[in-house]
């Protein structure tokens, strides 16, 4: 794959094409997520998200960054909690289904409840339970903050994600 350099549209006023734009920003590798919530009915919903990030020891807090667009937005503000689940290798089918639009994603799915009362999701390797502490404009995506309520730990090899593609941990390296 040939790489063009970027260095002639840092200086350019107007905005890249958005498909440049995504790109660039899937130049950069990350683990996958799928961030729960329950919505006022006791509902589960949640989404797939790369946009995740531990941020504060001390506090112990993480950071998702959660599009206007997302239909789990309102019902995970409205909860005030989510439940970040990091997932692991061979769970490229679960963060597909999360990253859609369908109504029961939780259908065929292995989930229960956390210690917060938010959806865990089988096979994950890590939970961490967060209460939502502070909600900042990013452009068209909520910065949300999560003070960290619960966690578990299950461990074993991490599903990433780089470039549009899925990748297990051994093939990223
Ligand atoms: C690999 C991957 C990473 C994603 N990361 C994010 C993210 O960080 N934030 C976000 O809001 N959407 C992200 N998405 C898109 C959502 O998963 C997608 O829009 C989903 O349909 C939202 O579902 P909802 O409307 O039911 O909440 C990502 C999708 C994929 C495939």
């Amino acid at each position: 794959m040939s790489v063009q350099p970027v260095s002639a549209s840092v200086a350019d006023p107007d905005p890249l094409p958005p498909e440049r734009f995504r790109t660039i920003a899937a130049a950069w590798p990350s683990g996958v997520a799928v961030v729960t919530t329950v919505d006022r009915h006791g509902r589960p919903k949640g989404l797939t998200m790369t946009a995740v990030t531990a941020l504060s020891l001390e506090p112990q807090q993480f950071l998702i960054c959660v599009d206007d667009g997302s239909s789990t937005l309102a019902p995970l503000l409205d909860a005030g909690r989510f439940c970040i689940n990091f997932l692991g290798k061979g769970q490229e089918d679960v963060a597909r289904l999360f990253a859609s639009k369908r109504e029961d994603k939780f259908g065929a799915l292995g989930w229960s409840l956390d210690a917060i009362g938010m959806p865990a999701i089988h096979g994950a390797v890590a939970q961490a339970g967060c209460d939502v502490v502070a909600v900042h404009d990013g452009g068209d995506h909520r910065i949300i903050i999560g003070g960290l309520r619960a966690a578990a730990i299950s461990g074993g090899a991490p599903l990433l994600y780089h470039s549009g593609r899925f990748l297990d941990v051994n093939q990223g390296q």
